[in-house]
């Protein structure tokens, strides 16, 4: 199967205390990927190394054949890398539309280079955006939301918000942290529906999450974090048994029967 991340060990290092301990992981292509352990195991940190948002200290990461970790963040971002937030980055006094059209704007040339554009071109820009936003709005089932204030909307209505604005970049992989955390039962069950709509568009899913019942029943491979380093990998299953997650992160309520 084609690869489509690689790390190869890579180091965070924050001023003395390392936050990412020499981790090399491989993700394979159309595969929903999880990233779990426990709080500040370095899984956020993890996510802003791949996604360009702080340097690695040491260490190579891969998109596919290209070398990404010597990239700034936008270029990452254009070769089709896509995130969410755990603490969402939302402008909360804009509208729904308006968020995902900031989004969007990323994503055009204009959008860097916007003083050696005419009006004209600017204003058709203005259009494909704006359908594009209406679009993805009607995919995350929040059309009728769209002119209401990120602010005045239920957390879960926000979260949604943050994965259309990622959706608006037309990702390829799309790394999710935290997506279900803050959810309520009904609104958990709607984000993993969108999450798996999402993938069935051919965009990959890397997320990190503690809620155990999402990761186990959505993901098909599955990587352990602890104090920085990798102390697992693997299916659901052998993840679910595997003594040093158990002990570390898990505790023995998801263990299998032992026959
Ligand atoms: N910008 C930063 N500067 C200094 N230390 C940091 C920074 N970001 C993270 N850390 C530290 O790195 C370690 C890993 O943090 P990280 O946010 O990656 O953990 P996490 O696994 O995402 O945890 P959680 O499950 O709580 O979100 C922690 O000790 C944290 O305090
Ligand atoms: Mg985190």
């Amino acid at each position: 199967m084609k690869t489509i991340l690689r790390t190869e060990n890579v180091v965070k290092n924050f001023s003395g205390l390392v936050a990412v301990r020499d981790l090399s992981f491989e993700m394979a292509e159309r595969n929903i990927h999880a990233l779990i352990g426990p709080n500040g195991s370095g899984k956020t940190t993890t996510i802003n190394m791949i996604t360009g948002a702080f340097p690695v200290t040491s260490g190579r990461i891969f998109y596919g054949d290209t070398e990404i970790s010597t990239m700034p963040t936008h270029q990452i971002a254009r070769l089709g890398i896509g995130r969410t937030f755990q603490n969402l980055k939302l402008f909360t006094s804009m509208t729904v539309m308006e968020n995902l059209m900031v989004g969007g704007h990323q994503m055009m040339p204009s959008g860097i280079l916007r003083f050696l554009i005419d009006p004209a071109t600017s204003r058709k820009e203005e259009k494909q955006v704006e359908e594009k936003a209406k679009q993805v709005l009607d995919f995350i089932g929040m059309y009728d939301l769209k002119d209401e204030k990120v602010s005045s909307l239920p957390y879960g209505r926000q979260k949604m918000t943050e994965l259309g604005r990622a959706l608006m970049m037309d990702p390829k992989l799309l790394f999710l942290d935290e997506p279900a955390a803050g959810l309520n039962p009904s609104e958990r069950v709607e984000f993993v529906n969108i999450m798996l709509k999402t993938f069935d568009l051919g965009i990959d899913l890397f997320l990190i999450e503690h809620n155990m019942d999402v990761v186990m029943n959505i993901c098909s491979r599955i990587t352990v974090l602890n104090f920085g380093a990798k102390i697992a990998e693997g299916t659901p299953d052998e993840i679910k048994n595997n003594d040093e997650v158990i002990k570390a992160y898990l505790g023995n309520r998801y263990q299998s029967e032992k026959a």
